[in-house]
């Protein structure tokens, strides 16, 4: 019966902005979730959403539903974006991507995927992570454990630690990595750090998995920070990429995003370059209907087997392609039962910006404002803490870090004083949104900082 259930407890994250809803006191301010506001703190809906939104309502767009992979236009997009128009994995149709609901909603239709096609496969997840992470994978059923991250001590990268976890897990496990500004410590491997990381994965046979929620957001330049998913890519391997466009497009309420699978070994990217041919359409629809027919028999992967042995296959077609038309059956398989098909608006949004040059060109702008931005509260939050603090304390690690967080490296007792005693609402772990910080609340969040961490 209903009234033996029990209050569940309220969430990290989204329960921090319940609980500032709830203050009455003026002096209040919210870094608890990462979203954009503006130096008055207010939200911000970007200018190129205005007009893309503008041009839906002139073209009379209709309210039918999508297909089950979503907007064919955002998805030719969203995985251009992330690989750039050129890369081979997209010439060579490597990609199966889907629409999904913003980067959560990707990340679980990927467990999901793992679940049924990976049974027993564990997910490796960085310690700390995003406070959903280890709900989408518990929620789906998908064993995870962690691997070694952030050093208290030097508030930077334990990279000895991670190597060396990623190295100890059993073969074949997912590797989540966050592709730029890491949530939530804002700390980053520096590019020969992921080659090293790419290396041990590959040599380890794990999957990466990379949840990219920052793109263009971190760094203000979309290529640099999609240059970890290229690095991985580009070395023929098999991976997921979670996408969202809930930072870097402000479409928070939308839920726009996708899950790539990129279908790719050394050996089947080799083989595809000598066969650059594509599939026909004909082709496709009959892999996917033969696919339906015996998936509920046999598990794809044995599938994928057998047929990765039939020579007119492999001679006539580009194989990581058909991989990919398999790949999304099944992800399409998955999301119907789940929520049927996704919406549509947020799709069109994406489509319309990044697949317009101008507009593309304005939003590529909007985002440098909007990652300057924050970057100047991060300088003006350092500088007030040095200033401010004379205990000697280094504060320079806030500098170090990038993208919407700053991991403070206060405790949990800490962060209770910043939001009981100074009304400065942040989530448990420490974490700071500099995203919700306002030049002229730097000095007030410094005085806060140093009394809770010194008190
Ligand atoms: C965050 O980390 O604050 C955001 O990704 C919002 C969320 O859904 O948790």
């Amino acid at each position: 019966r209903f009234e033996g259930i029990a209050m569940a407890p309220p969430d990290p994250i989204l329960g921090v902005s319940e609980a500032f809803r709830a203050d009455t006191d003026v002096k209040k301010l919210n870094l608890g979730v990462g979203a954009y506001r503006t130096e008055e703190l207010q939200p911000y809906v970007l200018d190129v959403v205005k007009k893309a939104e503008n041009l839906m309502l002139e073209r009379g767009e209709n309210k039918e539903y999508l297909p089950i992979e979503g907007l064919a236009a955002f998805n030719k997009v969203t995985a251009e974006l992330l690989f750039g128009a050129d890369n081979p994995v997209i010439k060579q149709q490597k990609v199966a991507t889907i629409q999904g609901l913003s980067g959560t909603g990707s990340l679980r239709l990927a467990a999901a995927f793992i679940e049924r096609y990976f049974p027993g496969a564990q997910v490796l997840i960085s310690s700390p992570t995003w406070g959903n992470h280890k709900n989408i994978f518990n929620d789906a059923r998908v064993p995870w454990s962690e691997y070694r991250y952030y050093d208290p001590k030097t508030v930077g990268l334990d990279f000895e630690g991670m190597i060396s976890d990623i190295k100890a897990a059993p073969e074949g496990s997912f590797v989540l990595l966050h592709g730029c500004a890491h949530n939530p410590t804002g700390i980053d491997p520096t590019p020969e750090q992921w080659e090293k990381i790419s290396d041990v994965i590959q040599e380890k046979n794990h999957i990466p998995f990379f949840d990219v929620a920052y793109q263009g957001f971190a760094s203000g330049s979309l290529d640099a920070d999609a240059s970890s998913v290229r690095l991985f890519a580009a070395r023929g391997m098999e991976l997921l990429i979670a996408q969202s466009y809930s930072k870097n497009l402000g479409l928070y309420a939308e839920r726009i995003g996708a899950i790539n699978v990129v279908c790719s070994t050394a050996d089947a990217a080799a083989r595809c370059e000598d066969i650059d041919c594509t599939l026909s359409r004909d082709m496709e629809e009959m892999v996917v209907k033969s696919v339906r027919l015996v998936s509920d028999v046999w598990n794809i992967t044995h599938y994928l087997l057998l047929i990765s042995w039939c020579p007119l296959v492999n001679l006539c077609c580009n194989w990581d392609s058909v991989k990919g038309v398999l790949v999304k059956s099944q992800l399409k398989r998955i999301a119907r039962p789940m929520y049927s098909n996704p919406p549509v608006h947020g799709a069109r949004i994406v489509a319309n910006v990044v697949g317009d040059p101008a507009l593309f060109n304005e939003w590529k702008a909007e985002m440098e404002m909007m990652a300057g931005r924050i970057k100047n509260v991060r300088q003006k939050l350092f500088d007030s803490l040095s200033a401010k603090d004379k205990s000697g304390k280094d504060w320079s690690f806030i500098l170090k870090q990038i993208g919407m967080f700053s991991f403070t490296g206060l405790n949990k007792t800490q962060s209770e004083s910043m939001t009981n005693k100074w009304h400065v609402y942040l989530t448990k772990d420490g974490r700071i949104s500099l995203a919700g910080l306002s030049l002229a609340k730097c000095e007030y969040l410094a005085d806060a900082i140093i009394d809770s961490y010194h008190n």
